[in-house]
């Protein structure tokens, strides 16, 4: 095992709610993850699953002794339910938890999603740490306190915001994912990019050969780019009054191609590259985003994939659009580049304009 860098620091502070996430980025952290680790009492509930394998052992092995319940959840989107927060609820409160423990979990985002709403939630709220292993939830979901889980009306629908105290994002983490689950996380690192540093978006794109072939210095960069845009702007807004939104960029349509096709048929960065694309062509006809920056992003999306098709039923895309939780009765709030790197929002697109957008988009 090749010896660890030294890692990066980044830390994501609202300052009036009063709460910190420190964020530790360096290849190798997961050896000694218990030494960045923040539980007040010393003690940890683990939830990991059956994906998380090697780095949930090697976080069990360095918390050896400190581990008050350790639970397995089901980490595949359609299983994202009360169900999961529950079998979490249980076997900690079995275990006698207490509100100086503190939940840590280790996954990919669906794992982040679940453990951290059952951190918000149990005895009113304990802390939580996150460890992601997947490369979307290293630049986006373990950040900045989104948690939740779906209901048959739409994904992300029953949550609360509940920061983690602390991030640690090894890269080597992510080296037994697949292919397809390695790329399709990657979309979100270039969400960032794209929605706010023109720059981070450059190096990536060139490097983009040396990130898909894995090379742990091309990935630490892109992905710590991420986390430093993200915390900027959660920092900044964390209940999503304003900067926040612009971290959608692609989910509006990508939640509902992903809910169409059953959370079964996209992954959740697949579903977000289609809306990126439709997006981008919105970009193009409301605000006028240049053909070149269009290109480049479709290119990046396109070297990412293939991605497999997604479901074009219009009145289920319609359905599940309409239950967005940016929806109003003026429409649904669009985030459009204006070039790459600086991202703006459109109040009101209507339903009708989406879905000629997702009829169309092609990558
Ligand atoms: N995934 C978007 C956000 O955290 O705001």
């Amino acid at each position: 095992m090749k010896a660890a860098l030294r890692p990066r620091r980044i830390a994501a502070r609202g300052r009036d709610e009063g709460w910190e996430s420190v964020i530790w980025i360096g290849a190798g952290l997961l050896e000694a993850a218990a030494t960045r680790l923040v539980s007040p009492s010393g003690r940890f509930v683990l939830v990991s699953s059956a994906g998380a394998g090697a780095p949930a052992r090697k976080i069990r092995a360095s918390l050896a002794g400190q581990i008050l319940a350790d639970v397995e959840i089901d980490d595949r989107e359609e299983a994202k339910t009360l169900a999961e927060v529950s079998r979490i609820a249980d076997a900690a409160l079995a275990a006698g938890v207490r509100r100086d423990d503190a939940l840590v979990a280790v996954g990919g985002g669906v794992v982040c999603d679940v453990a951290g709403f059952a951190a918000a939630i149990l005895l009113r709220g304990l802390p939580w740490n996150a460890v992601p292993t997947t490369t979307g939830a290293m630049a986006d979901a373990a950040i900045g306190g989104k948690t939740g889980v779906d209901h048959s009306a739409g994904k992300n629908l029953l949550g609360a915001f509940h920061p983690p105290r602390t991030v640690v994002i090894d890269p080597r983490a992510a080296a037994t994912l697949s292919d397809r689950d390695y790329r399709a996380g990657l979309v979100e690192g270039f969400k960032a990019a794209w929605i706010a540093d023109a720059e981070l978006s450059a190096r990536a794109e060139r490097d983009l050969d040396r990130i898909l072939a894995r090379e742990e210095g091309a990935l630490l960069d892109l992905v710590t780019g991420a986390a430093a845009i993200k915390a900027g702007i959660v920092s900044a807004d964390l209940k999503e009054a304003d900067r926040r939104r612009l971290l959608n960029f692609g989910h509006t349509l990508g939640h509902a191609f992903e809910a169409a096709g059953g959370y079964r048929q996209l992954r959740h960065g697949e579903a977000v590259a289609w809306g990126i694309a439709a997006a981008v062509e919105l970009s193009r006809t409301r605000v006028g985003l240049p053909a070149g920056d269009a290109g480049r992003v479709r290119d990046v999306l396109r070297r990412l994939g293939p991605f497999p098709e997604p479901s074009r039923e219009g009145s289920l895309l319609a359905s599940y659009l309409t239950r967005d939780k940016k929806s109003t009765a003026r429409g649904i709030a669009a985030v459009v580049l204006e070039a790459i790197g600086r991202a703006r929002i459109l109040e009101a697109v209507s339903p009708a304009e989406w879905l000629d957008h997702a009829s169309r988009v092609k990558l």
